[in-house]
């Protein structure tokens, strides 16, 4: 039977869980979770990471078509996220002002910070080819796994 929508991200997070213990490299980990997002959730066409330097974010582990490599904080979905240390939902990437186009096929979007120690070290991001593809099922989910991630790699150097 398909899972309803939080049984998948219940499924997600246990396996997420998996993956993670007993590993402390945070660009392997942060690569198998982009894996695990994009084969795991249906409609996507681009999951990963970008994570902060200074004023600017830079491409991460993820899955999907080439990205752009660097996004100032406040520009696009991402940047945006990231300034406000909040989740972005993008129901319509045409009516965001400022969204950054890296595949044009993309119409919804979802972008979920990622906060260690008290701040912003990156974001996960999800696009999608359908309009309205992400709900709050989706953000809340995608809270809690970024979460996960976020407690493992807090106190592991690097
Ligand atoms: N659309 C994003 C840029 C990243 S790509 O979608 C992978 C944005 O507006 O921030």
């Amino acid at each position: 039977m398909t899972p309803t929508k939080p049984e998948l991200y219940r499924e997600l997070a246990a396996q997420l869980k998996a993956l993670l213990a007993d590993e402390a490299d945070r660009i392997a980990n942060a690569a198998n979770m982009a894996a695990l997002i994009y084969h795991g959730l249906p409609d996507l066409n681009w999951a990963g990471f970008y994570f902060r330097q200074g004023g600017e974010l830079v491409l991460g582990p993820f899955q999907g078509k080439p990205a752009c490599v660097r996004i100032a904080l406040g520009n696009g979905v991402c940047g945006t996220a990231a300034s406000r240390g909040a989740t972005v939902l993008v129901r319509d990437v045409h009516h965001f002002p400022g969204h950054i186009a890296c595949d044009p096929t993309s119409r919804s979007e979802l972008v979920v910070p990622l906060i260690e120690a008290g701040e912003v070290s990156g974001v996960l991001d999800l696009d999608s080819p359908l309009l309205a593809r992400f709900d709050e099922i989706d953000k809340s989910g995608c809270e809690q796994l970024v979460a996960l991630f976020a407690d493992h790699h807090h106190g592991y150097p690097g």
